[in-house]
């Protein structure tokens, strides 16, 4: 073979291992059937049989889509997790070679509880680009959608932070509207917020919606602060990447033992990573599917013929963002799908 011949060769097999379709239009299947399974659970106060249904499900479809995955963020170490973990390969093994963030529902209790905004999600980015998180769990983050875009600074203060999302906006701080998650620890964030004029969402769970919020301009949100889930993070900044918004994130470790199996692992915890560190490139994917109504997105709804669902499906090259709204003839699924929807 001719030199040009065998570089020709090289450059066509690393491309078709790069994903050149629109996986998200595929991945879309992945959430709404994990939707489908978990939303028959929705107020029935059990959070691990919605999540157990959730998982099963997304796990089943996410076999049949045409690409060769590891699971980069899943449901945690493959001893505690039996499926979805850590390492865990997906697809069906074709190309194209891809980093896989899941979660399958991020709400639990929020969906045991019947309440607003739980979602199921999945983020897909090219293999290698995805942030591993390691022994993190906490992040503390800052998100704005485009109108907010390099107005942001972690390292500033909240009221700061404010100030020059406003002028960006060309608003007054009371005009803007915060999401922060109602913990404790975030009492001194809250008490802050308030005393600069600016109005507050708290929401109890679900921070991939406040971050996505911050971009969705129905949503009625400017802009996310505080500390929430680093998996939830790094699926949050594929969506941004796509709607063209921006975060900043700080490793946060809530407890002495995460603190020193991030330092163990040699994680430099005052790094600012942005949404380009937790998924590099510009070739991602998100899918999202509502479970329980929300300000983005209706949850599943049964009904006599089947059920419905709305699901959000982006990829960051194109920055298309597509709303999906699917009826699904149940008894129709129930005769070729393994997965059991009744
Ligand atoms: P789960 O659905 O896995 O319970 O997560 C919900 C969630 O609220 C995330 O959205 C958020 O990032 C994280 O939990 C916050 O963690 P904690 O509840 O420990 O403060």
């Amino acid at each position: 073979m001719s030199a040009a011949a065998g570089r020709y060769r090289e450059t066509m097999s690393a491309t078709s291992q790069r994903p050149d379709r629109n996986l998200a239009m595929e991945l879309v299947r992945v959430t709404e059937s994990a939707a489908l399974a978990s939303a028959r659970w929705v107020g029935r106060g059990q959070k691990e049989s919605a999540d157990g249904a959730a998982v099963e499900a997304m796990r089943t479809i996410l076999q049949t889509i045409a690409m060769n995955g590891t699971v980069v963020i899943g449901e945690g170490e493959k001893d505690d997790a039996p499926m979805l973990y850590n390492g865990e390969h997906v697809g069906d093994g074709s190309d194209p070679e891809v980093d896989v963030a899941v979660d399958p529902i991020d709400g639990t209790t929020l969906t045991a509880h019947g309440k607003t905004n739980a979602l199921s999600v999945i983020a897909v980015g090219e293999r290698g680009s995805m942030l591993d998180p390691g022994p993190s769990y906490y992040m503390d983050k800052v998100a704005v959608g485009p109108e907010g875009v390099g107005a942001i600074d972690i390292t500033a203060s909240p009221t700061q932070n404010l100030r020059w999302v406003a002028r960006a906006k060309r608003e007054s701080v009371r005009d803007l509207t915060v999401v922060i998650l109602d913990r404790p620890r975030h009492a001194d964030l809250i008490d802050e917020v308030r005393s600069t004029g600016a109005r507050i969402r708290l929401i109890t769970d679900g921070d991939v919606y406040g971050g996505i919020a911050t971009a969705w301009p129905d949503a009625g949100v400017d802009i996310l602060f505080g500390i929430g889930g680093t998996p939830e993070a790094v699926i949050t900044a594929a969506a941004l990447k796509s709607m063209g918004g921006e975060m900043q994130c700080r490793f946060s470790p809530q407890s002495a033992e995460e603190s020193s199996a991030m330092t163990a692992a040699g994680f430099d915890l005052d790094r600012i990573l942005t949404h380009d560190d937790l998924i590099e490139g510009d070739n991602c994917f998100f899918a999202a599917t509502g479970i329980t109504d929300g300000q983005l997105l209706r949850g599943v709804r049964f009904d006599r013929n089947g059920a419905r669902t709305q699901s959000l499906v982006m990829r960051s090259r194109s920055g298309t963002v597509r709303m999906i709204d699917a009826h699904h003839r149940v008894s129709k699924l129930q005769e070729f799908s393994v997965v059991d929807y009744s």
